[in-house]
Formats: C-alpha cells, sequence, structure tokens
C-alpha cells in the first residue's frame, strides 16, 4: 500500500469540515480537499474573513486559518478531488428518511449511494473509501457491491472510520479523542488500508487511543454510542419528572448518583430533552434494523428513549402554558437559545423548534435570541415542521439580536440552550422590563435560581 499523500472529504459540513480541517493541520504532508455540492457552503469555507466560516465551533477558525491554501482546500469540483486521492472520505448526510418504506425510522442513504457511483465512475486508480458518515449496520457491503460492480476495474478497500466529535468541542475532541474507530476486512488487503489509515491518525493520536475491528462492529458501534448517551440524558428527564412531584432535588440526584464511578457523572444533566441532527436519527435507526430482524424487544426498549425525550420537551412546553394560568395566547414568551447546544450554531432537531411549535399552537408570541444561530435558520426550522404557513410562522416569532430586548415585556422566559452568557446577564434588568408576575422557566437548569428569586422571578426549573 502506497503512503497516503492526498485525501479527498466529500461532505463539508459539521463532521467533514472541522475532521479535515483538524487532519490538514495535524499532518502537513498530506493534501486535504474537501468537496461539497452547495457552492454557499464551499464559498462560505473559503471566506478571506476565517470569522465567516460555516460551521461555528470554539477553535475552528484558527485551525482553518492555518492550514487552509498550505494543505487544505475547499472546492467544489467532487470529479476532480475523487480523481487525485489516494483516499475518499465520505462525510455526507444521512438523515431519517422521510419517504416510503422505512419513512420516520431508517436512514436514508441516497446521498451515500450517490457517494459510492461518482467514486466509482471517477476513479482510475485504486482508492480506499471511508465512511465517515454514520451508517446503519452492514452498509460498507452496499458500497462495496457498487464500487466493485460500477467501477471500472480498480481496486477499492472500504473502511468505516465513524467520528465521534461532539458539537461545541470539536475541535478539542480531534485534537485528543478518547479513541479513533477503524473498522475494515480481515484480509490481507484490507489490513493494508487499515495501516494507512491508523499512519494518518498516529501522526498525533497515541497508537492506544486508535482501535481497529471488523466493518460491522465498527458501523454499529458508533449507533450504539450515541445511543447508551441519549439513554442517559432521557432516564434522567424521566426521573426529572418524578422530582417534580415528589421535593427530590434532581440536581442532587444526578450529584448523588453520579459520585457512584460505576455511574459515572457525565450525560446526568436533566433538561429539556436532547436535540442534535445524531441522537434521534441513529436510535430511530437502530431501532429500525432490530425491527427488520425481528427483534421486537430490542426495538422497544430503545425506542422508549426517543418517547421520553419527546415527552419531556412537550410537558416543558405544556408547564409554560399551565403555569401561565392555561393560556399563553397573545402573550409574549422570549426563548434564550435556539441551537440545540451551547458553543454551536447547529439547530438541527433542537428541543427550542419543538417547545416553539408546542407553543405556536397556544397561539404564543414568542421572541428569539441566540448568539449564533441567525433569524433564517430559526424561521426555516419552524417552517420544515410544515404545522403552520409561514406566513405564520413570521407573524408568531420575532427574533432578536439583543437579549435585552428579546426579553422586553415578555410574560415569561425560557431558557432552551446552555449558553454560558445567559448565566451573566443583568437579571435585575430583565426583571424591571418583564410583565409582572416575571417568570422564568430553565430548561437547562443553568441559572441561579436562589439569586432570580431574591429579584422577584417565579422560577421553573426541570427536576426540582
Ligand atoms: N454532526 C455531528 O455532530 C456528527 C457527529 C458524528 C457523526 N455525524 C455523521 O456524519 C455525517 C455528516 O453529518 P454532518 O452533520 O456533517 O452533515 P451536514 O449536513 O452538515 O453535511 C453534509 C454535507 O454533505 C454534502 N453532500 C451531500 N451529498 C453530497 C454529494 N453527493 N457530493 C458532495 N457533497 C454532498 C451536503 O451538501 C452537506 O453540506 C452524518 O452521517 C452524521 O450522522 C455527525
Amino acid at each position: 500500500m502506497k503512503n497516503i499523500t492526498k485525501i479527498c472529504c466529500i461532505g463539508a459540513g459539521y463532521v467533514g469540515g472541522p475532521t479535515m480541517a483538524v487532519v490538514a493541520k495535524q499532518c502537513p504532508n498530506i493534501k486535504v480537499t474537501i468537496v461539497d455540492l452547495n457552492e454557499a457552503r464551499i464559498a462560505a469555507w473559503n471566506d478571506p474573513d476565517v470569522n465567516n466560516i460555516p460551521v461555528y465551533e470554539p477553535g475552528l477558525s484558527e485551525v482553518v486559518a492555518e492550514a487552509r491554501g498550505r494543505n487544505l482546500f475547499f472546492s467544489t469540483d467532487v470529479d476532480k478531488a475523487i480523481d487525485e486521492a489516494d483516499m475518499i472520505f465520505i462525510s455526507v448526510n444521512t438523515p431519517t428518511k422521510t419517504y416510503g418504506a422505512g419513512k420516520g425510522m431508517g436512514a436514508d442513504l441516497k446521498w451515500i449511494e450517490l457517494c459510492a457511483r461518482q467514486i466509482a465512475r471517477v476513479s482510475k486508480s485504486d482508492k480506499i473509501v471511508v465512511e465517515k458518515s454514520t451508517l446503519p449496520v452492514r452498509t460498507a457491503e452496499a458500497v462495496k457491491d457498487i464500487l466493485h460492480n460500477t467501477g471500472s476495474g480498480v481496486k477499492f478497500q472500504i473502511l468505516s472510520n465513524p467520528e465521534f466529535l461532539a458539537e461545541g468541542t470539536a475541535v478539542q475532541d480531534l485534537l485528543a479523542p478518547d479513541r479513533v474507530l477503524i473498522g475494515g476486512d480481515d484480509s490481507i488487503e484490507g489490513k493494508e488500508a487499515i495501516q494507512a489509515l491508523v499512519d494518518i491518525y498516529a501522526q498525533w493520536i497515541p497508537l492506544d487511543r486508535i482501535l481497529t475491528t471488523n466493518v460491522w462492529s465498527s458501523e454499529l458501534s458508533k449507533l450504539v454510542a450515541n445511543a447508551f448517551l441519549a439513554q442517559r440524558i432521557s432516564s434522567i428527564n424521566a426521573i426529572s419528572e418524578l422530582c417534580e412531584k415528589t421535593e427530590a432535588n434532581i440536581n442532587e440526584v444526578s450529584r448523588a448518583i453520579g459520585t457512584d464511578s460505576r455511574i459515572g457523572p457525565k450525560f446526568l444533566k436533566a433538561s429539556v430533552g436532547f436535540g442534535g441532527s445524531c441522537f434521534q436519527k441513529d436510535i430511530l435507526n437502530l431501532v429500525y434494523i432490530s425491527r427488520s430482524f425481528g427483534l421486537s424487544e430490542v426495538a422497544d426498549y430503545w425506542e422508549q428513549v426517543i418517547i421520553m425525550n419527546d415527552h419531556q420537551k412537550k410537558r416543558f412546553a405544556l408547564n409554560i402554558v399551565r403555569s401561565l394560568y392555561n393560556t399563553v395566547s397573545g402573550k409574549k414568551i422570549a426563548f434564550l437559545g435556539w441551537a440545540f447546544k451551547k458553543d454551536t450554531n447547529d439547530t438541527r432537531e433542537s428541543a427550542a423548534i419543538y417547545v416553539a411549535d408546542e407553543l405556536l399552537n397556544e397561539q404564543a408570541s414568542i421572541q428569539i435570541y441566540d448568539p449564533k444561530v441567525v433569524e433564517k435558520q430559526i424561521y426555516g426550522d419552524l417552517d420544515y415542521l410544515e404545522t403552520r404557513s409561514a406566513e405564520l410562522n413570521k407573524s408568531g416569532v420575532t427574533v432578536f439580536n439583543d437579549p435585552y430586548e428579546a426579553c422586553n415585556d415578555a410574560h415569561a422566559i425560557a431558557v432552551l440552550t446552555e449558553w454560558d452568557e445567559f448565566k451573566d446577564y443583568d437579571w435585575k434588568r430583565i426583571y424591571d422590563s418583564m410583565l409582572k408576575p416575571a417568570k422564568i422557566f430553565d430548561g437547562r437548569n443553568i441559572l441561579d435560581h436562589k439569586l432570580l428569586k431574591e429579584i422577584g422571578f417565579k422560577v421553573y426549573g426541570i427536576g426540582m
């Protein structure tokens, strides 16, 4: 196997962009080209001002500034990048299917198949194809089938290398990952391909953190990792509802159980519910695969994680309605946060979208502030649900660039994202500008509730 000197990554999104920028930073000897069909996205990655790149992640602009133009390139010329590369990462979107068989459950592999066909059509030399997207177990079989049956006789090795970065800490996670997982064939060629990818990561990651497995274990492990993480959130959220009925305090319960080293403290923070492009989609995928093998108990077990999460979002919205005397019609409710978590501008599956949707059904008037999410994205997220017309979404929602303006004249504030800056606001000033009784629904339990109560707020946390 020859030394890898040129890499191409198809898909310049939240995974492809940061992942490959870090590879380019750490491996100046490798030329990394990230390609995408989306011209606007590539133009933004190439923006002379690195603060305008399309993915917000702490530290990412600096990484791009260092490597871009040296050995990191962004382009829309997919064919050329494929042709040149020794190794091709597929990092395209794999959303939940919205039509046909498996609608609402299975992964839509349309974009993966298109990539495989394009690689097969363009390649004139042997390539290693790396699945970076999260895929149902045994997808590599389909990719292999397409490559080997539609290619012009060149040899392909297919690896699975799922990405474990968390949005908001992507650069840090990529520079010092807990582990890198590489799945490949057990053949001599398969082992050589695995080694070629190990050699790249080994340029900055200790070898004992680079795990190699067969392809199927690697594909499945990514789904399972996300299912386990989401399951912890749904578990603590289930207990938060019980806390609210019993005067137990979820923060105290989390601390008490999290100090048990067998349980550990992470992912035990109760909240309005998890969001993001991955958890729900990957669990639905796991459920769908399990069901397709007739494993209904396995499928039902994991599906409950999603059911609990939907319940948590809904009960947060209904709690606002109930606390505002059973009607929010015409009332102003300020939203602090729209992104699915702090330190990202990604809003996919954000709990805020669903809470807003419920409140708009109740004819509330919503005033939104998020430090990184732009107005167009917020309206787009609501329109995507197709609950009501775009005009009605526009008339029910106003987006602000200033948090104090968003809270002005509001009956209530709902904290939907755990942005650090929310903790440091002048809460007395906000209180003075609101209608009374002024209510805060802290969907992330991040504010100083004692202080807020002293100011005069009526405070509703999760699980307390
Ligand atoms: N976002 C995360 O935190 C995360 C973490 C781990 C894994 N993943 C997985 O990584 C994959 C990508 O996720 P993402 O968040 O980066 O998605 P994304 O939607 O941000 O990016 C995907 C990009 O692929 C491009 N694309 C699609 N088809 C293409 C084609 N045929 N040729 C060229 N470009 C094409 C799209 O235009 C888009 O810009 C998904 O499978 C996801 O499940 C995501």
